[in-house]
C-alpha cells in the first residue's frame, strides 16, 4: 500500500468461502479487517488460523493476515462498529423448490449491520443477488443512516484461484448512487479506490457504474461462462450423432480469438455452487420483471448441461455390455471441479448416484472432497485411491479433472482394474497413451476408436 493511502477499518460480513477470502485479502492489501459470522465454528476455525475448506494459497495468506494483527474474526456484529468500509459476502443459495435466489442471509446480514452502520461509511454488497437488491437495500441505509452509503461491487473469484483472483482481479466493478460524493454524500468511488488501492495502481481495469448494472454483470458474466459450456456440450451431442471429435472441435473453433478456446472443454458440463444456481435465479428475476423471453434460452443452457450427466450414465451402460446391473465403476472425483472440495451440485457425484441407484457396485475416490462425500453422500462408496476405487474394477469413470488422475500411468493403473475401459467425462486424459497402453477409451463427444 503507497504512503498516500492510508490503510481503513474494514468489516467483512459473513466468512464462507468468499468472505474469509476477501477479509484475508484486505488485510494482505493492508487494512484492519474485522470479519463477522454467527457460525461459532466457523469463526473459532478461521481465528486459529484454519481453513475449513480447500482453496490453494489461503492457508498461507490467512497465517498471514493473522500474524499481522491486522486480522481477527468475531460472532459479535458490534466489533464492526467505527469501520469506513463494511462488505456484505453472505451466500445466496436457491431457494428449496424454486429457481430464485434466497436472500434470507442478506437481509439478515443486512439488518444486523444496520445496527452498526454510521453516518460516512460505506456498506458494500459483494453477494450474487437478484438485480434490484441493491436499490432496496440503499433505501433502507437512507432510512436508518442518514449520511452513511450503500455500493454494489461484485466478486468474480473462481474456486481454486480464489487468493489470486481477489489480489489480482482481472476488472473491478463498482456500482454506486446517482449523486455519490455529491453535496457531503459518501463519495463510494473514492473510497472503494482507496481499499483497492494497490489492485487499482496495478493499472486492473474499473467500470463505474449504477446498481442495478453491477448486479447484472455478475450474473451476466456467469450466464455467458455456463452458455459457453452449453454450447461446446451442444456440439459434443452433434459430434456424437455425427462421428466428429468435438475436442478437435473446439481446439480449431478456439483459435478464432472472438470465440477463444476457454471455457469450450465438452464433458460433462458445469456445476458448483455459483453458476447453476446464478442461471436459474437470472430466469426467475426476468420473469418477475416481465422480461423472461429474453433468457429462455438459458432454460436451454441448463437442459444441454444436465442431459450430460444422463448421456454419461447411458456410456457407462453401453460399454458394460447393456446393463449396470452388478458391475463394479470406479469413479474418479467428486468435487465439481478439480483444486476444489466443493461437492454443490457436483456433476460427478450426481453420476455415481445414478450409477448407484441402477445396480452398479460403484466406489468414489477424490483428493480433498473425501469429508464432504462421507458427510453429505454417505450412501456412495467413498474410497482413498484411485486404486481402491479401480480394483478389478468393470470401468473407470472420470469425472473431475484433477491432475492427480490426468498423470496417473494407464499400464500400472490397468494393473488392479477387472477390464481395461475408461470413460473420460472431462476429456482430460492423454487418449494416445491409454490407448496404447490397451484400455478402451470412450468419451463424450469424441470418436469412438
Ligand atoms: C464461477 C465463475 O467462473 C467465477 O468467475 C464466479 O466468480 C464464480 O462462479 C461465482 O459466481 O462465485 P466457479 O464456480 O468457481 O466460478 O467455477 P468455474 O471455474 O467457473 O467452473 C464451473 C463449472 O464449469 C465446473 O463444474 C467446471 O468443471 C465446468 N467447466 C468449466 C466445464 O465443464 N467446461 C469448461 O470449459 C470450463
Amino acid at each position: 500500500m503507497s504512503e498516500r493511502t492510508p490503510p481503513l477499518r474494514i468489516s467483512v460480513v459473513g466468512c464462507g468461502y468468499l468472505g474469509a477470502v476477501h477479509a484475508a485479502s484486505m488485510a494482505e492489501l493492508g487494512h484492519e479487517v474485522v470479519g463477522v459470522d454467527t457460525d461459532a465454528e466457523k469463526v473459532e476455525f478461521l481465528a486459529a488460523g484454519r481453513v475449513p475448506f480447500f482453496e490453494p494459497g489461503f492457508s498461507d495468506l490467512l497465517r498471514r493476515a493473522l500474524d499481522s494483527g491486522r486480522l481477527t474474526f468475531t460472532t459479535d456484529i458490534a466489533a464492526a462498529t467505527g469501520a469506513a468500509v463494511h462488505f456484505l459476502c453472505v451466500g445466496t443459495p436457491q431457494r428449496r423448490g424454486e429457481y430464485a435466489a434466497d436472500l434470507t442471509y442478506v437481509e439478515a446480514a443486512t439488518s444486523s449491520l444496520l445496527d452498526v452502520l454510521g453516518p460516512g461509511e460505506l456498506l458494500v454488497g459483494k453477494s450474487t443477488v437478484p438485480v434490484g437488491t441493491a436499490a432496496r437495500l440503499a433505501e433502507r441505509v437512507a432510512e436508518r443512516v442518514p449520511g452513511a452509503a450503500l455500493a454494489w461491487n461484485p466478486e468474480f473469484l473462481r474456486e481454486g484461484y480464489a487468493v489470486q483472483d481477489t489480489l489480482h482481479p482481472d476488472r473491478l466493478v463498482y456500482g454506486v448512487p446517482a449523486l455519490s460524493g455529491l453535496d457531503g454524500t459518501v463519495d463510494a468511488e473514492a473510497l472503494l479506490d482507496r481499499v483497492y488501492a494497490t489492485i487499482v495502481a496495478e493499472g486492473t481495469p474499473k467500470v463505474v457504474t449504477d446498481y442495478a448494472t453491477a448486479e447484472m454483470v455478475k450474473t451476466a458474466a456467469n450466464s455467458f461462462l455456463a452458455t459457453k459450456i452449453s454450447f461446446i456440450n451442444a456440439m459434443a451431442e452433434l459430434c456424437e450423432a455425427t462421428g466428429a471429435d468435438v475436442k478437435q472441435l473446439a481446439d480449431a473453433i478456439g483459435h478464432d480469438d472472438r470465440i477463444g478456446r476457454k471455457f469450450l472443454n465438452a464433458g460433462l458440463g458445469f456445476g458448483g455452487g455459483c453458476l447453476p444456481k446464478d442461471i436459474r435465479a437470472f430466469m426467475a428475476r426476468a420473469g418477475e420483471l416481465g422480461a423472461d423471453q429474453a433468457l429462455t434460452f438459458l432454460r436451454e443452457v441448463d437442459n444441454i448441461n444436465m442431459r450430460r450427466r444422463i448421456r454419461m450414465v447411458e456410456l457407462a451402460r453401453q460399454v458394460c455390455d447393456g446393463s449396470l446391473l452388478g458391475k463394479r465403476i470406479a469413479v474418479l472425483g467428486a468435487a465439481f471441479k478439480p483444486d476444489s472440495d466443493d461437492i454443490r451440485d457436483s456433476p460427478a457425484l450426481n453420476v455415481a448416484a445414478q450409477l448407484q441407484l441402477q445396480g452398479a457396485d460403484v466406489r468414489v475416490t477424490d483428493p480433498a472432497a473425501g469429508d464432504n462425500v462421507r458427510k453429505h453422500w454417505g450412501q456412495l462408496d467413498f474410497v482413498a485411491s484411485p486404486e481402491e476405487a479401480a480394483e478389478n474394477a468393470d470401468v473407470v469413470l472420470l469425472l473431475t479433472e484433477w491432475r492427480q488422475y490426468r498423470e496417473l500411468d494407464p499400464a500400472t493403473f490397468g494393473k488392479v482394474v477387472r477390464t481395461r475401459r475408461v470413460l473420460d467425462g472431462r476429456n482430460a486424459l492423454d487418449r494416445e497413451a491409454w490407448e496404447a497402453a490397451g484400455w478402451a477409451y470412450r468419451a463424450l463427444g469424441r470418436r469412438n476408436a
